[in-house]
């Protein structure tokens, strides 16, 4: 069997980790390369257990450094590049919209030209990159965002995140690269990084904290399991077609203060001691330009690779509740800042 020899950037992330344990826990003949920089939302910890396997591979770089990243991927030779680096919470780009531009606009360059090198050697199976239905702006009540929805993005955030799908797009018409785009509604799973709304709400109610609450709660996603979004990168880069872009989501909108009242059901259930968890329920400020609504028409990706999800939104909520409740030592490290030394502490030098 030949063996797929994978690059993912970002696989200390949140979805980039669930990937490679997708990969990793399905796959014998695979061999993954991490480039990750470890900024404060990459931690080694969610790749720990595959440190000492012969098919795992970790390079702290950043994408945004072209002659640290080509030095350190000189002489691999990957057929496959998943591309989920970026910097990834809008709050953030507000506050500060620089490392945004770096990493998601001239990372993503510095990327494509590492991925036109092995283009260009005859290597190169499929660059795959992972971005966001942000990038189409913000829905009123009715419709959904397909392939063919204009971009029209609203924050920093999405706006560099449109630019990296511009450019990925552009390598396809100009060099013939073997380019796939995917633009997914909001993940939720094991190993989200609790600044994003249901880690973060998960956290608080088990330590009591405010429940904080934009405006009145009743912007809607379109939420989507990552184990689900894991599975669906992986079939669009084995039978996506190249120059293409598709649309991963489950058709599943909640508002948030339904998905805020949901965890406190579960954790009512989970943690009596907390109940009733919605008593911490505090409404605050509006983010500014909070898009109002996403949905996500996933009709093209389920018709043409046959894709549909596995998981059910309540059981996969349940499993997120339980993954936090199980792994406190995960969360609280994060929490304590200490995770930010850990690599360099355990791995210099391997
Ligand atoms: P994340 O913030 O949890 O992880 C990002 C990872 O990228 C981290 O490990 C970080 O260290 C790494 N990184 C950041 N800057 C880097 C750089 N300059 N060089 C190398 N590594 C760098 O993000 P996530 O939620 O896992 O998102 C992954 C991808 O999916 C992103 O491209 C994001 O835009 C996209 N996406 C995420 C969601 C979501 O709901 N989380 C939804 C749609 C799209
Ligand atoms: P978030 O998880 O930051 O993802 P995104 O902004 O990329 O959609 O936020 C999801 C929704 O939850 C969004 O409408 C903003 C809202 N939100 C809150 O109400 N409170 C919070 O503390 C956070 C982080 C988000």
């Amino acid at each position: 069997m030949t063996q797929r020899k994978i690059l993912v950037t970002g696989g200390a992330g949140f979805i980039g980790s669930n990937f490679v344990h997708t990969l990793l826990e399905n796959k014998s003949d695979i061999s993954i390369t991490v480039v990750d920089k470890l900024t404060y939302a990459g931690n080694f910890r969610n790749l720990e257990r595959w440190k000492d396997d012969s098919r795992f591979l970790f390079i702290k770089s950043d994408i945004a450094d072209k002659e640290d990243l080509f030095s350190k991927l000189e002489g691999h030779n990957f057929q496959e590049i998943a591309h989920f680096a970026a910097e990834s919470h809008v709050d953030r780009s507000i506050l500060g919209p620089e490392e945004f531009v770096k990493t998601n606009v001239l990372g993503t360059f510095y990327m494509l030209e590492l991925a036109r090198e092995l283009h260009s050697a005859g290597k190169l199976k499929v660059f795959l990159h992972v971005s966001t239905d942000e990038v189409f702006g913000s829905l009123g009540e009715d419709g959904a965002f397909t392939e063919s929805t204009s971009y029209a993005p609203n924050s920093p955030y999405s706006a560099s995140k449109a630019g990296s799908d511009h450019l990925v797009r552009s390598y396809f018409h100009t060099y013939g690269m073997p380019v796939i785009t995917t633009n997914c509604s909001n993940n939720y799973g094991p190993y989200h990084f609790p600044e994003k709304l249901i880690p973060l709400m998960i956290l608080n109610c088990l330590q009591g904290k405010p429940l904080p609450v934009y405006g009145k709660g009743e912007n809607i996603r379109d939420w989507l399991f990552v184990k689900d979004h894991c599975l669906a990168i992986d079939m669009a880069i084995q039978k996506g077609k190249y120059g293409e872009t598709y649309n991963i989501g489950t058709r599943n909108e909640k508002n948030n203060l339904e998905i805020v009242e949901l965890i406190c059901s579960l954790m009512d259930k989970r943690h009596p001691e907390g109940a009733p968890h919605n008593r911490l329920i505090t409404f605050v400020k509006d983010r500014p330009g909070h898009d109002f609504r996403y949905a996500i028409d996933p009709s093209k990706i389920e018709k043409e690779l046959g894709w549909t999800p596995k998981y059910s939104f309540e059981k996969a909520m349940e499993e997120t509740v339980d993954w936090y409740i199980n792994n406190q030592d995960w969360w609280k490290e994060i929490l304590s800042g200490s995770y930010e030394s850990y690599y360099e502490q355990q791995y210099k030098g391997r």
